[in-house]
């Protein structure tokens, strides 16, 4: 849908006509997102919270009218919405600063489907303070095994850090009953939301999680800049994770007074321009509808797994129903890298390799593999395409020939 309001795709890939299918790692942009932050630097800009003159005021407002807007979107308040630097540093905030007092045998929970942002992160507090840190497994379709993780909560379980969908095969996890059974051991819970927040309308009165990390560039939005949502209670516990400007109260020689949440965290100049540029990409998925994006992405979804279990020589990993347009698969005797550089003569973008899952990729038998993602701009086309542009790239390894 609204492919037109993406200009990058009347640029012609090797002569061709593109077919980005690589969402999942990063969105393009709408004209309107590239013309906002553009306008912004044109006539606005200045540092934000420092300046008492008009043009730093202005800045001052497109920056905490980025962060209401962020916050509506997601139904949060504005004091629960700390800008970071990306998702990543999102989950590594929480880990510096509400893991800072876990203590030696506090356990944390994670998924085996994990990007390695909410697994290595986790993987290093565990090991740094000899913590334990326990791995929910997924069934062969992709779903996270519940029971499991309701077998491994128990008092000494201090978070819970699962994704909402999966980058590599697409699965959903439902964090609204995670978060629930985290609760009721007494632990938080922390959601990766890169790839939810942008298929799905997500509110974080209903979710109930604790923390939802995402970032903006998948958002159809700018690189540079990730969002952390944290509950207001518990961002006000935490300690700041990094020092300097702009998150303080009062600073004398012998001590400092911080600043409330979210300043607390955001210490440094933060990314202006990509807030502006996030606010109007929150603004343009609105507009659209969030629900209409999920309807339509839906049924583009099932036209592409019909067009995958068409073709035999592949073998899709993750068949879970609840799943989000990312596909990955691989094809018998054919490398990931080699399929992806045959697609990318056809003008088709997908990615190759362990797509930053690398225990996922493991626990699915295979250490490479060929992700086609979606975004609302696709279309029956691209996926045509790419059908027929994977067809040739098999018949090209297989029989050494094109076509
Ligand atoms: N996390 C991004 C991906 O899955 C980069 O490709």
């Amino acid at each position: 849908m609204n492919k037109e309001d993406f200009p990058i795709f009347k640029e012609k890939i090797r002569g061709k006509r593109l077919t980005y299918l690589d969402s999942a790692a990063s969105a393009q942009k709408p004209l309107c997102v590239i013309q906002a932050m553009s306008d912004f630097m044109l006539r606005d800009y200045a540092n934000v919270h420092r300046g008492i003159y008009l043009l730093s005021e202005k800045a001052t407002q497109h920056f905490e009218q980025a962060r209401k807007t962020v916050a509506d979107f997601i139904r949060a308040d504005e004091g629960e919405i700390v800008f970071t630097r990306s998702a990543t540093e999102s989950v590594n905030l929480v880990a510096s600063s509400f893991g800072e007092s876990f203590k030696e045998g506090d356990e944390i929970i994670v998924s085996v489907a994990e990007h390695h942002s909410n697994f290595v992160t986790w993987q290093q507090l565990a090991a740094k303070k000899n913590l334990v840190l326990r791995v929910v497994d997924i069934t062969d379709e992709g779903a996270l095994r519940f029971d499991q993780l309701e077998a491994f909560l128990n008092n000494k379980t201090k978070l819970v850090a699962l994704t909402q969908m999966s980058n590599l095969t697409g699965s959903r996890f439902d964090i609204k009953k995670a978060a629930a059974l985290a609760h009721q051991a007494g632990a938080k819970l922390l959601a990766d939301g890169c790839q939810g927040v942008v298929h799905a309308p997500q509110d974080m009165k209903e979710l109930d999680c604790d923390f939802y990390a995402f970032s903006a560039h998948k958002l159809y939005g700018p690189t540079g800049l990730g969002v952390l949502y944290g509950k207001r209670e518990i961002l006000e516990q935490m300690p700041p994770y990094q020092y300097g400007g702009d998150m303080v109260k009062s600073v004398t020689i012998e001590k400092t007074a911080f600043a409330d949440p979210p300043a607390r965290f955001e210490a440094g100049t933060p990314a202006i321009v990509q807030t502006v540029g996030l606010q109007k990409a929150v603004e343009y998925v609105s507009r659209l509808s969030m629900k209409r994006i999920e309807a339509y992405e839906g049924e583009l979804t099932a036209y592409m797994k019909e067009g995958l279990d068409s073709l035999p020589f592949v073998r899709q990993l993750g068949t879970q129903k609840e799943k989000g347009g990312v596909f990955s698969f691989v094809v018998d005797g054919v490398h990931p890298q080699d399929i992806a550089m045959v697609l990318d003569q056809e003008g088709v973008c997908v990615r190759a390799g362990h797509h930053c899952a690398q225990p996922l990729s493991e626990r699915l038998g295979v250490s490479s593999s060929v992700r086609a993602s979606l975004g609302l701009y696709n279309d029956k086309e691209d996926v045509e395409a790419f059908i027929a542009a994977l067809e040739k790239a098999v018949s090209f390894f297989k029989k050494g020939k094109i076509g």
